[in-house]
């Protein structure tokens, strides 16, 4: 196997962004420690809801992801004070004191899903927000109308100046909390009604609520910061609106308020997936084992070993000599059922298995772009009406691949790594909306991968 030698191709910075590309060397098997960072989806949330706050306050464990520079960089639009402090690169001072205005520049908006959380914060904040239809991963249709239903059950009024425009302008004189029925279980309609009901007069009930991890840490860090939130995690969450979001020490005091984002659950289901397929043994630390529970039982009935370290934060999984992976079926749901976004990953690992498996994909309509890159590898998927049968026992050969979507990217990082041969996988600015450094990371437990940038002229 050749080693790449591209440390002088690499070039770190926004060039040539477009160009750049990951190159693998498939067929080592991963080895040793790998730390997870702070989670993508809590993140995106977190950052605008400090637009609710009356004090500054420091976040940690921020990943150092491309969604999350937009985010900030709405932060610092709006007029916050953001300064990154410490010398991890993960944690940011932010004041929203001088925050006086409500537009969410239309490029930034339109770059990732997330951007519609400030539309929840700055409702929550000043009753006024106006922000572009957000982009974000071709998962199909993306609608938003539980947002816009949750927010006008709180008595925001939404003006479209032109049918076809692509911009929410919401407008409330007094935001009043009152009982929220989500018609789907829906992460991002859950946290914006959180963000839009914490500071509205009254209480607010959301039924039919979503109960990711990241809900629940959105409503911790609110409620350590003085909200009134009960029941995030289940199904009704009950919000009593406070008029301040101070601490406990409240405005001008000199506390630190510090609060940790929550480890993130698939970018450790990735590295859990990727030591797996490589039959390696790798401990991935810094996780929260009990929200990785739906896909530690996929894999372990696929044949892989799953030991839950909860005292150490770790996961271990390694591969027994000669176990051949057995096929599995996946249906997708919302948690704590088997994430989405882990579905694409998966799928690589039953390319493996000795037999057929099959994928129902429940939450997304157009989840299976990365089928066809898998194809070029070798991979035997037939897509079904709302899922994939995986053909087992594939001899998984390298590739040029594409990274479709961010969790297709992260299917085709595994693919590499299990293939023989070189795979080169390019659009990688998908990967790194959601993944921190993941070639430095996964070079750290033995893979040969690269990042690779041509040359400036
Ligand atoms: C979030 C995650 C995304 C993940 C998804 C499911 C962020 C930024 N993104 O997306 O990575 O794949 O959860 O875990 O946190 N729906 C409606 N109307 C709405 C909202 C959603 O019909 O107003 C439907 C969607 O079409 C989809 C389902 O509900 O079929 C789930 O969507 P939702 O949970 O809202 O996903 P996001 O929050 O966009």
């Amino acid at each position: 196997m050749s080693a790449i030698k591209t440390e002088s191709l690499i070039i770190r910075g926004e060039n040539n962004v477009e160009m750049q590309k990951f190159v693998i060397n498939g067929g080592n098997p991963l080895k040793g420690d790998i730390w997870v960072s702070g989670a993508k989806n809590s993140a995106v949330a977190i950052l605008p809801a400090v637009l609710l706050l009356d004090v500054p306050c420091i976040i940690e464990n921020v990943p150092d992801i491309s969604d999350v520079k937009i985010c900030l960089k709405i932060l610092k639009g709006l007029g916050a004070d953001v300064r990154p402090i410490g010398d991890k690169g993960d944690t940011y001072w932010i004041s929203c004191k001088k925050v006086s205005d409500y537009y969410v520049p239309y490029e930034e908006a339109k770059k990732m899903r997330a951007s519609y959380y400030f539309l929840g914060a700055l409702l929550g904040r000043c009753g006024n927000a106006w922000a572009a239809m957000p982009g974000g991963c071709p998962l199909g249709a993306r609608p938003i109308d539980q947002h816009l239903k949750a927010f006008e059950i709180l008595g925001a009024k939404q003006i479209i100046s032109d049918k076809a425009s692509d911009i929410v302008e919401l407008h409330a004189e007094q935001l009043q909390g009152d009982v929220i029925s989500m018609d789907v279980v829906s992460v991002g309609a859950t946290m914006n009604a959180i963000l839009a009901a914490v500071k509205a007069k009254g209480t607010t009930i959301i039924e039919n609520a979503a109960k990711e991890p990241h809900i629940v840490d959105l409503a911790n860090f609110l409620n350590y910061m003085g909200a009134r939130i009960k029941g995030a995690g289940t199904d009704t969450i009950k919000i009593k609106g406070v008029d301040k979001l101070a601490g406990n020490a409240g405005e001008g005091s000199a506390v630190d308020y510090r609060y940790p984002v929550v480890p993130d659950q698939i970018e450790a289901g990735t590295f859990m997936i990727a030591a797996a397929v490589t039959r390696g043994d790798v401990f991935i630390k810094g996780v929260i084992p009990k929200h990785l529970e739906a896909i530690t039982a996929k894999l372990r009935d696929a044949g892989v070993n799953v030991e839950e370290l909860e005292d150490e934060d770790t996961v271990h999984v390694f591969v027994k000599e000669n176990v051949l992976f057995q096929p599995v079926n996946i249906k997708t749901e919302p948690y704590p059922g088997f994430p989405t976004d882990m579905q694409p990953q998966m799928a690589v690992l039953l390319t493996l298995a000795d037999g057929q498996s099959t994928i129902t994909e429940n939450v997304w309509e157009d989840r299976f772009r990365y089928v066809k890159e898998l194809a070029k590898m070798s991979a035997k998927i037939d897509i079904t009406q709302n899922g994939a049968l995986v053909h087992g026992s594939a001899n998984l050969q390298g590739a040029d691949v594409e990274a479709c979507d961010l969790r297709a990217g992260a299917a085709m990082i595994i693919a590499g790594l299990a293939a023989n041969g070189q795979t080169s996988i390019t659009d990688i600015r998908h990967i790194e909306r959601g993944y921190a450094d993941i070639a430095g990371k996964l070079r750290g437990i033995g893979a040969d991968i690269a990042k690779i940038s041509p040359e400036k002229d």
